[in-house]
């Protein structure tokens, strides 16, 4: 699990003027809740003054109030009373992590890291989204499963013949099949687009892909460790476009909010069967991903046996070693060791312009110089 990307925190619609929202994202507590102008904010859950859960108190005016001394913390993170010492300024300790929000299809995010605006990863841009030929649908899913294997799940075209009969179990060709699937690089990310149905097509280009006249084509990206693309092309004019964008609750949990989108069938008659169908479809994937062992990937990439359909889950294991050599990998053992005894939080954007700060900062591992070759090319 990584630091300084966007994270899904919750619904729009879930995320109120009238009481707050707790998510438990990256192992740590979120509150989240809307000013009196609708702005929505994103803060660490935990009260620096004796460990209150914030989330569990009052919204007040544009403050949240903690529930056990009624500090009242504005959307910055910034303590704006302090009742028992009232008519005096709050310290400048008193103060808790708050972080870039943005919401868009219909999600509020938080970017949980420090990097400054202009050095941030990307949310990913759904260009098509809001254009009258898309139709878009929200679904949030909570798998029992570590998301680094939901996200290499979505980055497999191999499992799709023995895991989606409902899909049709597409398949790729016997040829396809035994070489390295082919990757294109994007910013933060690789992908790869592929013929299904035994037909040999090496092209990723998506867009003049999308020209031709095409059936049963699909691709898969990723950017960033945790947000998951699928474009699904039937026909040449009939599509599905899904974006996952993944929260990892800890090291054993994952939600996931869906977009899924299409330009065919556009009337609302047709919203409960393809949400109906495109979740029976993600069940067959849960199904699978609820029972891997171990839970979380393997530490090296020779305790699995990968072959040349595996190329894709590699090259993200790749990007996922170079975040962690930037030093944006939480140090996991040291997290649940400390568990119950430090109250950790993201550092946000604001600690990199002042000190003073009441809570540690979560465990990283190291950066380093160069990734290490953890991962190997699949043989
Ligand atoms: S613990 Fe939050 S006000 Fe005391
Ligand atoms: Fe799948």
């Amino acid at each position: 699990m990584f630091i300084n990307f966007w994270y899904p925190v919750g619904r729009s619609e879930d995320i109120t003027h009238e009481k707050p929202y707790h998510a438990k994202i990256l192992r740590l507590p979120f509150v989240a809740f809307r000013d009196q102008n609708g702005k929505a904010h994103v803060l660490s859950d935990t009260c620096i003054h004796r460990g209150g859960s914030l989330s569990a108190g009052k919204i007040k005016g544009d403050c949240i109030a903690c529930p056990y001394h009624g500090w009242e913390f504005d959307g910055e993170g910034k303590c704006a009373k302090l009742p028992s010492l009232s008519g005096t300024k709050p310290p400048p300790r008193a103060k808790v992590d708050s972080y870039p929000v943005q919401e868009k299809y219909g999600i509020v995010f938080a970017f949980l890291g420090d990097l400054p605006e202009e050095e941030r990863p990307p949310l990913y841009n759904i260009e098509e989204y809001g254009t009258p030929e898309w139709k878009a649908q929200l679904y949030e899913l909570h798998l029992k499963a570590y998301y680094e294997r939901s996200m290499e799940n979505g980055m497999d075209p191999i499992h799709n013949e023995f895991v989606h009969p409902m899909q049709g179990a597409p398949m790729l060709s016997p040829e396809l099949q035994r070489e390295p699937v082919p990757m294109t690089d994007i910013p933060y990310g690789s992908k790869f687009y592929l013929a299904f149905g035994g037909k040999k097509d090496y092209n990723t280009d998506l867009s003049k892909d999308k020209e031709g006249d095409r059936l049963g084509a699909a691709g898969s990206w990723h950017q960033g460790p945790n947000q998951l693309v699928t474009w699904i092309d039937i026909t040449k004019t009939n599509s599905f476009h899904q974006y996952l964008f993944e929260a990892p609750v800890d090291e054993n949990n994952t939600r996931i909010f869906f977009v899924n989108m299409r330009n065919w069938m556009l009337e609302d008659k047709f919203d409960q069967r393809i949400e109906q169908v495109t979740l029976q479809i993600v069940h067959e994937d849960i199904d699978v991903l609820e029972r891997l062992n171990p839970v979380r990937t393997p530490e090296n990439n020779s305790k699995e046996l990968l072959v040349p359909g595996d190329y894709a889950v590699v090259r993200y294991r790749e990007w996922l070693e170079e975040w962690e050599a930037k030093g944006w990998r939480i140090d996991m053992k040291t997290l649940r060791e400390k568990d119950g005894d430090v109250a950790y939080a993201i550092p946000s954007p604001a600690r990199r312009e002042s000190g003073n700060w009441v809570l540690d900062t979560v465990p990283l591992l190291p950066a380093k110089e160069k990734a290490a070759s953890r991962t190997k090319k699949a043989s």
